[in-house]
């Protein structure tokens, strides 16, 4: 039986990964902060070495993107030394490696869906420190997935339970229109991610739900979806003023995926519907 190591169990994408892949032949390790540090050097060699896993999936990062602008040494070590490490000891003992990343790598100008060959190019903090993560990892261990995503919702915190627990406690809410994006599913991407750990067709992958929409077009899609009515203001980035700088359009392609006849995603607004009617 295959032995799956999953970092960032208690996230988002790692608690979908764990209901998905339990539901199959393999055998876990789940591991998060709390017992696998992946910014620990000899913590990750000690149980890498112990566990030789067959396969290592990476959901564990800092993902608070404002966060990042002030933390930056925290950031640059979850989201680049954690791949490094990972991918050293993956090396060592013949893991394929599966890192997940983000539409951030990119600057957002442009109105054409990125593609993985386009030129990436990161504007914040956080995005700096996910592509020095890919990097590490290209260069560390051929045997790796690096799975770009964007605006992700499952279980946990995210933008769709955010615009619902604001809606409980407002009369009206602004919401950005000039970023636009793929609200993602963990359902789709942690479907994507086993079926591609299953190929031995290594490199990166952009992977998110089909179509796109701006966070106030979301908004709106997630009240209309369940019946809720509410005011919503469009208003524009500069009047939001966040410290972090976001891409104007990150929309990505999915367009490797299409190439080797594993691009599963649903379009966002039928992911969405579900992910409400759960
Ligand atoms: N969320 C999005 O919109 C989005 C968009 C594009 C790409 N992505 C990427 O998708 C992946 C999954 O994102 P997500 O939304 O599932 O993230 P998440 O919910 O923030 O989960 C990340 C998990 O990693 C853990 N973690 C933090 N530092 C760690 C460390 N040093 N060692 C081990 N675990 C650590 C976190 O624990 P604590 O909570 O205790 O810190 C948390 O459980 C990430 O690679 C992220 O960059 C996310």
């Amino acid at each position: 039986m295959k032995k799956i190591l999953i970092t960032g169990c208690k996230g988002q994408l790692g608690i979908e990964l764990i209901r998905q892949l339990k539901e199959m032949e393999y055998k876990l390790i789940e591991t998060d902060v709390h017992n696998l540090d992946i910014t620990n050097p000899v913590a990750v060699r000690e149980l890498l070495e112990a566990e030789k896993p067959d396969v290592i999936i990476n959901s564990a990062a800092y993902t608070n993107v404002d966060g990042c602008e002030t933390d930056l040494e925290n950031a640059f070590k979850v989201n680049a030394v954690g791949p490094q490490n990972l991918a050293a000891e993956a090396y060592k003992i013949g893991s394929k490696l599966i890192q997940v990343s983000t539409d951030y790598v990119f600057d957002g100008t442009g109105n054409v869906p990125k593609r993985e060959y386009h030129t990436v190019n990161p504007q914040s903090v956080y995005g700096e420190s996910k592509l020095l993560g890919e990097n590490l990892m290209k260069e560390i261990n051929p045997r790796h997935f690096i799975v770009r995503t964007a605006w992700l919702y499952g279980e946990g915190n995210n933008f769709v339970r955010t615009m619902l627990r604001l809606a409980k406690e407002k009369d009206e809410l602004s919401v950005v229109n000039d970023q636009i994006g793929s609200p993602t599913s963990t359902k789709d991407l942690a479907k994507c991610i086993i079926n591609l750990m299953e190929t031995d067709c290594y490199g990166t992958y952009h992977a998110t739900c089909e179509g796109s929409c701006s966070w106030f077009e979301f908004a709106k899609k997630i009240f209309e979806l369940k019946g809720i009515k509410i005011k919503v203001n469009p208003i524009t980035t500069e009047e939001l003023n966040r410290p972090a700088k976001r891409p104007k359009y990150s929309v990505l392609d999915n367009f490797m995926l299409k190439l080797i006849g594993l691009n599963s995603f649903r379009s966002w607004e039928e992911a969405l519907t579900e992910y409400l009617n759960d």
